[in-house]
C-alpha cells in the first residue's frame, strides 16, 4: 500500500467554539495536529491575556489525554486594545498574536476594528514587541462586491499597514485570490498567508451550480477557478510564506441549512487528508510535508515538530454529520464522499 509520512503538521488558524462543540472538534485536530492557532472570535471575543488563559485551559480540559497537543493563543483586536495589552501579550508564552477583524467581515466580528489609522499606536507596539498581527483581509464596505473584497482590502489597506510598519510580521489569513497571493509573493519575509483546504479544493461553483450548497459557504468566499489555482500554485510551490491554516470553523447545521446561513466549513475532522488530495491533484505530494509541517513553524519563529504521522492510500467516507449534543449536529466538509487518504493510528 502507498503510504506517506510526514513531520507532525500544525494548524496556522482555527476555530474551536466552547461547550459542547469544542468538545468534539478539538480531538479531532488533536488527532493529527501538534500545535494549532486558536482565533479568539468567540462571543464576547477574547481579548486580553487573561481570557486567553482561561481559553486556553477549557481547551485543554477538553483534549483527550491520549493526545499531546498545544493550543496557541490570539488576541482580538478591537478599537480599545492598548499598548499595555500588547505588551502583556507580548510577555505571556500563551499567546502567540494578535487577530485584526474589520468589524463587520466575519463571523463575530462586531466588536472588531473600524478605524485602522486609529490602531497605528498598537500596531507600532506589536512591530515592537515582536508580536505578529494575523488579518482577516476583506474591506467592509456594503458597496462593494462580495468577490472584490479581499483584492481591495490588500490595495487600500494591506499595503498601508504594510508600508508603515515595514518590520511587522503579517499573517493574511485564508488567502483566496491570485492578488493575495502576488501579494505575499513579492513582499519579504515577514509577511507570510495561510491557505485553506476548501479554497484549494473547490471554486465557487461548488457552491453555487445546482441549487446553494451551504456546506461551501465560507468567508472570504469561494473565487472563480483561475484564483483556485494561484492558490495551489503558491501551496505547492515550496515558497516557506505560505503555510496550513485550516480555518476549520464549524457552525451546528440547522445555523447554516437556513435562510441566512452562517460562514464556516468545517474541515477539521479530515484536514491533513483534505490538504494530501489537493497535493496530489496538483502532483505535488513531495511539498506537503514543507507547508504543513515547517513553515508556519519557522514564521512564527516555533521550534519544528519532531514526531511523525503516517498517512496511507486508502478510500474512506466522510460521516454525514458528526454529534454534538441531543439534537445537534455538525455536517463537514466533504459530507458523504469519499477521501483518499487516511491518517494511520
Ligand atoms: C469563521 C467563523 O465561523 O468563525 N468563518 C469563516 O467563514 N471563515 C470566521 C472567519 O475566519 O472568517
Ligand atoms: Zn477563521
Amino acid at each position: 500500500m502507498q503510504q506517506i509520512t510526514l513531520t507532525q503538521p500544525d494548524d496556522w488558524h482555527l476555530h474551536v467554539r466552547t461547550g459542547d462543540m469544542l468538545k468534539t472538534v478539538i480531538n479531532h485536530t488533536a488527532k493529527q495536529f501538534a500545535r494549532a492557532i486558536i482565533m479568539p472570535n468567540l462571543q464576547p471575543p477574547v481579548s486580553n491575556v487573561a481570557q486567553a488563559l482561561s481559553y486556553q485551559q477549557e481547551i485543554q480540559q477538553a483534549t483527550s489525554s491520549a493526545y499531546a497537543f498545544t493550543p496557541l493563543m490570539v488576541l482580538y483586536l478591537t478599537n480599545s486594545t492598548t499598548i499595555e495589552d500588547v505588551k502583556q501579550a507580548a510577555e505571556s508564552a500563551a499567546v502567540q498574536a494578535f487577530k485584526l477583524y474589520p468589524a463587520g467581515a466575519t463571523t463575530n466580528s462586531d466588536q472588531g476594528v473600524t478605524d485602522l489609522q486609529a490602531m497605528f499606536p498598537v500596531f507600532e507596539a506589536m512591530e515592537k514587541h515582536h508580536v505578529p498581527l494575523l488579518i482577516h483581509g476583506e474591506v467592509t464596505d456594503a458597496e462593494i462586491d462580495i468577490f472584490d473584497r479581499e483584492r481591495l482590502f490588500i490595495d487600500q489597506k494591506l499595503r498601508f499597514i504594510h508600508q508603515n510598519f515595514p518590520a511587522l510580521r503579517i499573517v493574511l489569513e485564508h488567502v483566496t485570490t491570485r492578488e493575495a497571493v502576488q501579494f505575499v509573493q513579492e513582499t519579504p519575509a515577514n509577511i507570510g498567508a495561510t491557505i485553506t483546504p476548501q479554497h484549494l479544493l473547490y471554486n465557487r461553483n461548488a457552491m453555487l451550480v445546482g441549487g446553494i450548497k451551504p456546506h461551501y459557504y465560507c468567508l472570504p468566499i469561494l473565487k472563480r477557478e483561475s484564483h483556485r489555482l494561484a492558490l495551489v500554485a503558491a501551496a505547492t510551490s515550496g515558497n516557506p510564506k505560505f503555510f496550513l491554516g485550516t480555518d476549520s470553523a464549524p457552525h451546528l447545521k440547522h445555523l447554516k441549512e437556513t435562510s441566512c446561513g452562517c460562514a464556516g466549513c468545517y474541515s477539521a475532522y479530515g484536514a491533513i487528508e483534505l490538504y494530501a488530495q489537493a497535493f496530489e491533484q496538483a502532483n505535488a505530494l513531495d511539498k506537503l510535508e514543507g507547508f504543513a509541517s515547517f513553515y508556519g513553524a519557522d514564521f512564527y519563529q516555533l521550534p519544528r515538530n519532531t514526531k511523525q504521522i503516517t498517512l496511507e492510500k486508502i478510500d474512506w467516507q466522510v460521516p454525514n454529520d458528526y454529534a454534538i449534543a441531543e439534537g445537534m449536529q455538525l455536517t463537514p466538509l466533504k459530507a458523504g464522499e469519499m477521501l483518499h487518504w487516511k491518517l494511520k493510528g
